[in-house]
């Protein structure tokens, strides 16, 4: 397994580019599974959970070809050659929660799916009632045997199967569903008539998959509201879609400057969806301004600068446009240099604190009580090993090694593989003291 092993308290410079993002390209993926020609999707990141979802889409029939763009953006082109496996299974699924929104597009254009049913994971215990629940409002008979979800589409009026538009609700104990939102979204584009999805999720993501269907020829109003309607269609067609940037990327870049305390030029920054973020970092004293010449301020150049003493905040995650919950462990490493105690309480997965017990490994004052972190700032971090738990929590041990003094050896970077293309080479670039080894070659200590 890798490791990553960093040298802390070098100063970043430079420039670096956003790529395209993780949790916008997994539904826009599964959403191919409803086109009846080729779609490519562009700038498609170089990731573990993208593998996965090619995988999946190749076992249910589809053949997608990959550009040849060396090391730059890349394209993936998704076309269907055979529908009749429509069985995600456990194997793939447990990898790759994500998984869960091939449902959607399987049951709206092939009459049936079977997606075995996603466990929990380290973030919590991730229900998908929600997604079923939706799903179920357009029609869908839905079961549950061996661990699998089965749904089957009702008969539509031409005697073959087809979802019914419905008025629906999507709200939840925590707030509303992405992909549930993403699912249902998806579903509806073939069903017959219209759907109204109310407590839609308001995510950029959620938008960004509206565009693609739209480009398909769906007709999806309300993205990125709480309210979506999406008048059904009898067909879909191709299309050529850009994926968005990566705006959980993009902050962690942001907070990487700040950390550091490093002047940084970011590209590619999604600055319009990530509101919440920036406004937190002006309270705790790091500035992030737009280049005046930004065209399209979801993919706008900014610069980092941060204040030499930080301010602590208080941080609540919510759905967006809130605070996001994928920024909350990398917050926590920054609010970990401030002057004074910061509160930071997670409200989309109250269990989301794995990174709570490495930090303090590294010297960092943290005392947790159910779903909020008081955060005493601290003079310095100290380097140490630590575990990498779940995605999030692992760039949050990478910022607060980049600023500690001494060594810090990350294991199980796998996680971070997840959601972030080789970053120990982009942090390379920009001067960071950062090697990916293997974990085995470390002497016995190290090892966590
Ligand atoms: N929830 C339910 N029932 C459901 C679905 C969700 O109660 O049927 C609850 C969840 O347990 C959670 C809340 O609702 O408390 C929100 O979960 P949501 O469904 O929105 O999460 P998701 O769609 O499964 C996506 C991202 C996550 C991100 C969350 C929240 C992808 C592939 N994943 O998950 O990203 O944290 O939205 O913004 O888009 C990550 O990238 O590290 C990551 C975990």
């Amino acid at each position: 397994m890798d490791a990553f092993v960093i040298n802390g308290r070098s100063q970043l410079r430079g420039e670096i580019t956003v790529n395209g993002s993780k949790n916008a390209a997994l539904p826009l993926m599964a959403a191919t599974i409803l086109a009846s020609n080729q779609v490519t999707l562009r700038s498609v990141p170089r990731l573990a959970d993208i593998r996965n979802m090619q995988r999946l889409l190749a076992e249910l029939g589809l053949d997608v070809e990959e550009s040849e763009a060396g090391s730059g953006p890349r394209s993936l082109t998704f076309r269907t050659l055979d529908e009749s496996a429509c069985h995600a299974r456990y194997d793939i699924v447990r990898t790759m929660r994500a998984s869960i929104s091939v449902l959607g597009p399987l049951l709206a254009r092939r009459g049936y799916g079977r997606v075995s049913m996603p466990g929990g994971c380290a973030i919590g215990d991730r229900p998908v009632d929600l997604h079923l629940r939706g799903l179920a409002a357009l029609g869908a008979e839905i079961a549950l045997d061996s661990g699998d979800i089965i749904a089957r589409a009702p008969q539509g009026r031409d005697g073959r199967p087809r979802l019914r538009g419905a008025r629906l609700f999507l709200g939840g104990p925590f707030g509303s569903t992405v992909l549930g939102t993403a699912n249902v979204m998806s579903a509806a584009t073939l069903a017959e008539g219209e759907t109204v999805i109310e407590s839609a999720a308001c995510e950029p993501e959620i938008v960004d998959l509206a565009n693609l269907l739209n480009a398909m020829g769906a007709r999806v109003s309300g993205a990125g509201t709480p309210r979506i309607t999406i008048e059904g269609v009898r067909e879909l067609g191709g299309a050529d879609h850009e994926v968005m940037p990566d705006r959980i990327e993009a902050g962690t870049w942001i907070m990487a400057a700040a950390v550091t305390n490093s002047p940084l030029v970011i590209h590619n920054c999604p600055i319009d969806a990530l509101m919440a973020v920036t406004e937190a970092l002006k309270e705790v004293g790091v500035r992030v301004t737009e280049a005046p010449d930004t065209a399209d301020p979801l993919r706008a150049t900014v610069e980092v600068i941060s204040e030499r003493t930080l301010h602590p905040v208080q941080i609540t995650t919510q759905p967006h446009p809130g605070y996001p919950t994928d920024l909350q462990a990398q917050m926590m490493a920054l609010l970990c240099h401030a002057d004074g105690n910061s509160v930071i309480t997670e409200r989309i997965f109250p269990q989301r604190f794995l990174h709570v017990a490495e930090l303090s490994r590294m010297g960092a004052q943290l005392f947790r009580q159910g779903p909020t972190v008081i955060v005493s700032g601290v003079r310095e971090l100290v380097g140490a090993p630590v575990m990498a738990s779940d995605l999030r929590a692992s760039a949050s041990l990478v910022l607060a090694g980049l600023a500690a003094r001494g060594t810090t050896v990350i294991n199980r970077v796998y996680h971070l593989d997840r959601g972030y293309e080789k970053m120990e080479v982009k942090l390379q670039a920009l001067g960071a003291d950062i090697e990916r080894v293997d974990a085995s070659d470390l002497p016995a200590d190290l090892h966590r």
